[in-house]
């Protein structure tokens, strides 16, 4: 079933809430949209099994795909895991505070409906100053996954949220808009080397500079060692088809009547084709501005009423990897 794209501006009852007033909800047992670097999560406390429940309805996300856990110190990994191994306090050393999150067995305190039942629980410390304001508050650790619903486009502002959850969070924290733009790096340990389970802005070649492990790219066949429920081909996508130029799947969509297109760079291409609305990630090819565009430009193309949206071409150096990735999965199965 196609969902209902995001509309802007649907939901003017939106509560704003200051960090504090937000740490206080969270220790009631409210779930809050907060801002992080990488995009808004929508947060409740990671031991309080009803309040992530509620999450879980509120983004209508099925119970089998398990939440990130957001740190303020690292201290706080005595309640929510066991193991942890000696290369996870090396990469936190370097990466954390930051968009890098890493799997290692759960502690026992951590209740299932976190971890949809695995054995393993997902950490990262976030950078943003505000999320870092708000964990200091509610003095535990918060659950969050991105604060979008199921499916759709993360959110890198607060506006985001509300155009995608309404007045469901019990209140949203406005943080600016998020300085990375893409979800968080996620490793898990096995094996003797470290999977990649999702590209971020934290690339392979680092983790594999600071620890010294081989990196590999998770595959499916990597299920058993690696449990990864969340891993699905098509995610992060727009309502309106897309596709990158010049691939086969583009010369489809360009018979369309009215497209949009998503640039990158200088314009080379000669103007043969005449696009309804364009908007340019990074004019001047810079990766990281255009991972802090990227899905402000799919949701802006997706309120258009665009018959199609043409997407250029990204480097892979750098958090182009993981820029790739997202627009890989957008572009799946238009
Ligand atoms: O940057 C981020 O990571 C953002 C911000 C809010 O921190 N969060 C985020 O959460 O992107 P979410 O839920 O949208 O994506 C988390 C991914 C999911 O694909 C989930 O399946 C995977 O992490 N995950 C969580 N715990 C896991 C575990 N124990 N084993 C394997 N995968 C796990
Ligand atoms: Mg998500």
């Amino acid at each position: 079933m196609k969902q209902q794209p995001d509309i802007p501006g649907k939901c003017p009852q939106t509560l704003w809430l200051t960090p504090q007033a937000a740490a206080r909800r969270l220790q009631e047992g409210g779930v809050v949209a907060v801002p992080t670097e990488t995009v808004y999560g929508l947060a409740a406390d990671v031991y309080n099994p009803l309040a992530i429940e509620r999450i879980f309805t509120i983004k209508e996300r099925p119970a089998n795909d398990p939440l990130i856990v957001h740190i303020h110190e690292e201290s706080q990994l005595t309640s929510l895991v066991n193991n942890w191994p000696e290369v996870a306090i090396r990469l936190a050393e370097v990466f954390w505070p930051g968009p890098l999150t890493m799997i290692a067995p759960k502690h026992a305190k951590v209740p299932d409906i976190v971890t949809a039942g695995l054995p393993s629980v997902a950490i990262r410390m976030p950078a943003h100053p505000v999320m870092r304001e708000i964990l200091q508050c509610c003095q535990t650790p918060l659950a969050a996954p991105s604060a979008n619903r199921f499916g759709c486009i993360s959110p890198t502002t607060a506006k985001h949220v509300g155009d995608s959850l309404g007045n469901k969070p019990d209140g949203i924290v406005d943080g600016g808009p998020c300085t990375i733009g893409l979800e968080s790096t996620i490793i898990a340990f096995a094996k003797k080397k470290i999977f990649l389970l999702r590209p971020g802005a934290i690339t392979a070649q680092e983790i594999r500079q600071v620890s010294g492990f081989p990196v590999s790219p998770y595959k499916s066949k990597d299920a058993e060692d690696v449990p990864a429920p969340g891993t699905m081909p098509r995610h992060y996508a727009p309502q309106t088809p897309i596709a990158v130029l010049g691939t086969a799947a583009s010369s489809v969509l360009l018979n369309q009547k009215k497209l949009g297109r998503i640039a990158f760079g200088k314009d080379k291409e000669p103007h043969t084709v005449k696009y309804h609305q364009t908007m340019n990630l990074s004019p001047n090819a810079d990766l990281s501005e255009a991972a802090t565009r990227l899905y402000d430009a799919m949701r802006y193309m997706d309120t258009c009423h665009l018959d199609a949206i043409l997407i250029d071409p990204i480097p892979t150096d750098g958090i182009g990897s993981a820029i790739n990735d997202r627009i890989r999965r957008a572009t799946q199965n238009n």
